[in-house]
């Protein structure tokens, strides 16, 4: 890499290599994103060709409305005219002892195929709902696949995610089919998966459970409900000609944190989603054929549909999946799987990377050979992470790509291009050609260079942006379109852009915390809190955190007898229960009252000042100061 000052450049080997290395592309594509976009598509595969790109009635839009596609088609069917025998798929286990499983391009399509007419024998039809609840394993991949293959909507649930959550996400989407696991390894350990999956049911429509075998643990099989992966495929036709879906039908359907507390269906579309898909993975990522693309993104999250899985396989490059966690059974296995495996394209989280800093420090400049390019996801990092990962793991030689986007975007929005860069430390960089960002002050105004304040979308949009809350309208509006007006799609981040043009992503404006990546809202916890019988009045808020970015702290007004350790370890396990362990917060302190205005509102940005020593403002407002003295002394404490 080449240094300017406190930008980097991709050298020259690099840039020749690359598939965009020319700057003009960004002219192109802003003098008119619609054509650019146009064009771009024609690399897609259609039945029946686009009549109309792009068409706009705020707050709704359309892309690529007439066209006839399958995301399949694009994925496997194509990529078996030049790719038939290459590796599509490398499954890494985690336990050691274990083989990795290799799935080629033609093996995927036939097992996909498989099971894609076992579903349509139990009944599911294009349109349909099944949900998927499964592990980081290959039938994950097949089963995202095989639904797409009918034009079944899926609704995938982070398998960390608990029973209720589960339970939330299908009676929204009134699914009748499930797809389980009868466990998976997790450090060592065998997670009950099925167990879960059971409880989950509770007034659901589900009919029918589909359960992979893979930790061969004992699981309670109901009769006429549950049924085993491997004997439903068995004896299966290996050929399922794909639905011929329109640009605008429903591709999937991914649940995300709202902030009024419930969480929301994001509505992907089948054009738009697959042509941003293919493209930015194709430019961001640099993809080629000899690409190894190690995405450690759970299926589960967004960068788990579209850069763990879609992409890739759009690009016919062979993708890395791991079952396990990247620091077990020693803080290095991500290290050595990299090695192991020759993975030259490596994406994750600011988090884990903080971790590996953390726990492996410098690292042998013996390893990473492989690596070409890095990519980071999900929440700012910071400088100083930044340049341990370019060093320790990029040998100052790969491009950093750091990507921002979101559940609702679909696909990457923002990331400088590897052949092209700049690349800053703890900037996002430029947005992807074609995309149009503005940043706004409360008023509507575009702010000044250096100047922080609202990150916005302007008109086209994007291909893959969300097309609807599912079966929510009032909200879409309400959460994208409104604060800006209905042509203006409000990402509730808060950025500003250097002198450069490089945009800086400070992060979220809403009640949206990011934990380790994930995304949680402090509504969310607190409607778990407050059902509580102990609980009188609560409080949520994500504080700073050196590993995870942020984490959640409660406060909580308590009524009855009961101790501070009980009430906490009762509340703990609630949000185990009602959520997943990705929520839990970091303390929960028991306070005798909250900061409030004299209109009751509370005043949240107490708390978190109080704990990042920021000056606390203005405290006239407040109704009870005296419940600031109490906090402070607790915290302290
Ligand atoms: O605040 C931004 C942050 O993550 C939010 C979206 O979260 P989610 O829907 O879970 O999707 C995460 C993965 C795409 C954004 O509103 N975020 C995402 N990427 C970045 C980021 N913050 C800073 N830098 C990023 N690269």
């Amino acid at each position: 890499m080449i240094r300017k000052g406190k930008l980097y450049y991709p050298d020259k080997a690099f840039k020749d290599k690359s598939w965009i290395n020319d700057k003009s592309i960004y002219k192109k594509a802003d003098k008119d994103p619609v054509k650019f976009w146009e064009d771009l598509a024609k690399e897609i595969d259609w039945f029946k060709e686009p009549k109309k790109t792009f068409s706009h009635y705020a707050p709704y839009f359309k892309w690529f409305e007439g066209g006839k596609l399958n995301i399949t088609y694009n994925a496997l069917d194509k990529n078996l005219e030049t790719r038939k025998n290459k590796v599509a798929l490398i499954w890494e286990p985690e336990p050691l002892n274990e083989e990795p499983r290799i799935l080629t391009y033609y093996e995927l399509y036939l097992e996909v195929n498989k099971f894609a007419n076992a579903l349509k024998k139990l009944g599911v039809k294009k349109g349909d709902r099944v949900g998927i609840y499964l592990p980081m394993i290959p039938e994950v991949v097949i089963a995202m696949l095989a639904c797409s293959r009918i034009g079944a909507v899926h609704i995938v649930v982070f398998s960390a995610f608990s029973s209720t959550a589960l339970n939330i996400r299908l009676l929204d989407t009134e699914t009748k089919v499930l797809i389980t696991a009868d466990g998976y390894f997790r450090r060592g350990k065998v997670i009950d998966l099925k167990k879960n999956a059971d409880k989950a049911l509770k007034n659901t429509k589900v009919k029918k459970v589909i359960v992979v075998k893979r930790a061969n643990n004992k699981v309670a099989f109901k009769k006429d409900r549950d049924l085993w992966w491997y004997e439903l495929v068995e004896n299966e036709k290996d050929e399922c000609s794909p639905e011929k879906m329109n640009s605008e039908d429903t591709q999937f359907i991914l649940y995300t944190s709202g902030s009024t507390g419930r969480p929301k269906g994001c509505l992907h579309v089948c054009g738009g989603y697959t042509v941003q898909a293919y493209f930015t993975g194709k430019w961001i990522f640099d993809l080629h054929d000899e690409d190894i693309f190690w995405s450690t993104a759970d299926v589960g999250w967004i960068t788990g549909h579209t850069y763990t899985v879609y992409s890739p396989l759009l690009n016919g490059a062979t993708f890395l999946m791991f079952e396990g966690a990247p620091n077990w059974p020693k803080p290095d296995r991500w290290a050595d799987i990299i090695d192991k495996h020759g993975v030259n394209i490596f994406y994750t989280a600011p988090t884990a990377i903080r971790m590996f800093k953390k726990q492996c420090g410098k690292l042998s400049r013996t390893k990473f050979k492989t690596l070409r390019l890095l990519g980071t996801v999900g929440e700012p990092i910071d400088e100083h992470s930044w340049n341990w990962f370019f060093r320790n793991v990029g040998r100052e030689k790969c491009p950093l790509v750091d990507t921002w986007w979101q559940t609702e975007t679909g696909g990457i929005l923002i990331s400088s291009l590897p052949g092209i860069g700049p690349f800053k430390p703890a900037y996002t960089g430029l947005a992807f050609p074609g995309f149009k960002f503005d940043i706004l002050d409360d008023k509507g105004k575009s702010v000044k260079t250096n100047e922080k304040g609202n990150l916005v979308l302007l008109s086209p949009f994007a291909p893959a942006l969300l097309r609807m809350v599912y079966k929510n309208p009032k909200k879409y509006k309400k959460t994208y379109w409104s604060d800006y007006g209905d042509k203006i799609y409000f990402t509730s981040d808060a950025a500003y852009k250097d002198k450069n043009g490089l945009i800086r992503i400070v992060g979220r404006v809403d009640d949206v915390i990011k934990v380790a990546g994930h995304r949680v809202t402090t509504g969310e916890l607190e409607n778990v809190l407050s059902k509580h019988e102990h609980v009188t009045e609560c409080a949520i808020v994500g504080i700073p955190d050196k590993i995870k970015g942020e984490v959640p702290i409660a406060f909580i007004v308590s009524k009855g007898k009961v101790t501070e350790s009980k009430l906490e370890k009762e509340l703990i396990l609630e949000i185990r229960e009602k959520i997943g362990p990705v929520a839990l917060p970091k303390r929960i302190y028991l306070v005798s009252d909250l900061p409030k205005t004299r209109s009751g509102k509370i005043m949240r940005r107490i708390f978190k000042r109080l704990f990042t020593k920021e000056p606390l403002g203005d405290l006239s407002t407040l109704a009870n100061p005296e419940s600031v003295k109490e906090i402070k002394k607790i915290i302290k404490k």
